[in-house]
């Protein structure tokens, strides 16, 4: 089981949460911008923790949509875990953005979801505490040892 954050970043607030992603979970997880990923690591990890951020109209950051549209092929049957990242203060939207599109799109390449995805409201502040909460429960779930590749 080898463990990797992938993150889209616009405006650098992504970027934050995976380094904190990196100090919370009890296990050496590397993290890698999506921008500049080499497709090497799919041959290296099989559990991938996407954090994404929501722009537009509930939808993917253009980093991380480009990306699974133009290289589906390196993404067969991973275990997943998506934290997406918006703004949810005075919303009810949760899980409409990244979460809701991805797990569908993730699921027709025959990937599954090793932990329950989360959103986080960033703006204009980080909730740390449902983070550091989500983050308390990933490492129950990569403590237990039956994340196998699918
Ligand atoms: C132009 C723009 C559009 C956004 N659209 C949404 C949205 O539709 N839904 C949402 O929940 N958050 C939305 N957000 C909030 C961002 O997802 C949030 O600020 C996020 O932390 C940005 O991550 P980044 O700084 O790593 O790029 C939007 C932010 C901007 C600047």
């Amino acid at each position: 089981m080898k463990f990797l954050c992938i993150y889209g970043s616009t405006n650098g607030r992504t970027r934050i949460v995976a380094q904190r992603l990196l100090k919370s979970v009890d296990i050496k997880i590397d993290a890698v911008d999506i921008k500049g990923i080499s497709l090497q690591v799919f041959k290296t990890y099989s559990h991938i923790i996407w954090l994404v951020p929501t722009y537009g109209d509930e939808e993917l950051q253009e980093d991380i949509e480009k990306f699974i549209i133009t290289q589906k092929n390196h993404l067969h049957k991973f275990h997943y875990s998506v934290c997406e990242c918006g703004n949810y203060s005075g919303y009810d939207a949760f899980n409409f953005g990244p979460h809701q599109i991805l797990r569908s799109y993730f699921a027709n390449l025959g990937c599954a979801e090793f932990y329950d995805g989360v959103s986080i409201d960033c703006l204009p502040k980080v909730d740390w505490e449902t983070f550091d909460r989500w983050c308390k429960g990933l490492n129950a779930v990569i403590g237990d040892g039956k994340n196998e590749r699918p």
